[in-house]
């Protein structure tokens, strides 16, 4: 979820009339699987050509620390790799434990095997 926007005036989007003042929740998630605007949303598809999406916003409010976000998980994911090379998923995809929260979409906990280890660098 985005952070809550209130329309200072009535706005009509998507059919439905908006008056001033109301709570308007944005799910940046429902927008990023679109159907319509991606093939295929549901899958995670690494070599997508399109690789536009909304998880660090849009416009005017667009993430202030997306440099240092990309740059965090860049780093991240690349040492978890290179030191774990053999890491794969301990259970199944649809047994994943998902925390319930209406603003977020996050595990409590992923549970990994490692076939292979290197701890240099
Ligand atoms: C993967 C990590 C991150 C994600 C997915 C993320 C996502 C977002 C999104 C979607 C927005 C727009 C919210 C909206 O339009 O209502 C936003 C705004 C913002 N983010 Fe991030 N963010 C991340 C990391 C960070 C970091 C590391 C910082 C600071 C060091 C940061 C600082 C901010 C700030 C200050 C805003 C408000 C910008 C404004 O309203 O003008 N974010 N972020």
């Amino acid at each position: 979820m985005a952070i809550r926007r209130f329309p200072v005036e009535r706005i009509e989007m998507g059919g439905t009339s908006i008056p001033p003042g109301e709570t308007v929740m944005l799910c940046l998630a429902s927008a990023n699987r679109d159907p319509d605007r991606y093939p295929d949303p549901d899958q995670f598809d690494i070599f997508r050509q399109d690789k536009t999406h909304l998880s660090l916003g849009q416009g005017l409010h667009y993430c202030l620390g997306a440099s240092l976000a990309r740059m965090e998980i860049e780093t991240a994911l690349a040492t978890l790799l290179r030191r774990f090379p053999g890491l794969g998923l301990a259970t199944r995809v649809e047994e994943l434990p998902w925390r319930t929260s209406v603003r977020s979409r996050a595990l409590k906990a992923l549970l990994v095997t490692n076939s292979q280890s290197s701890y240099i660098g």
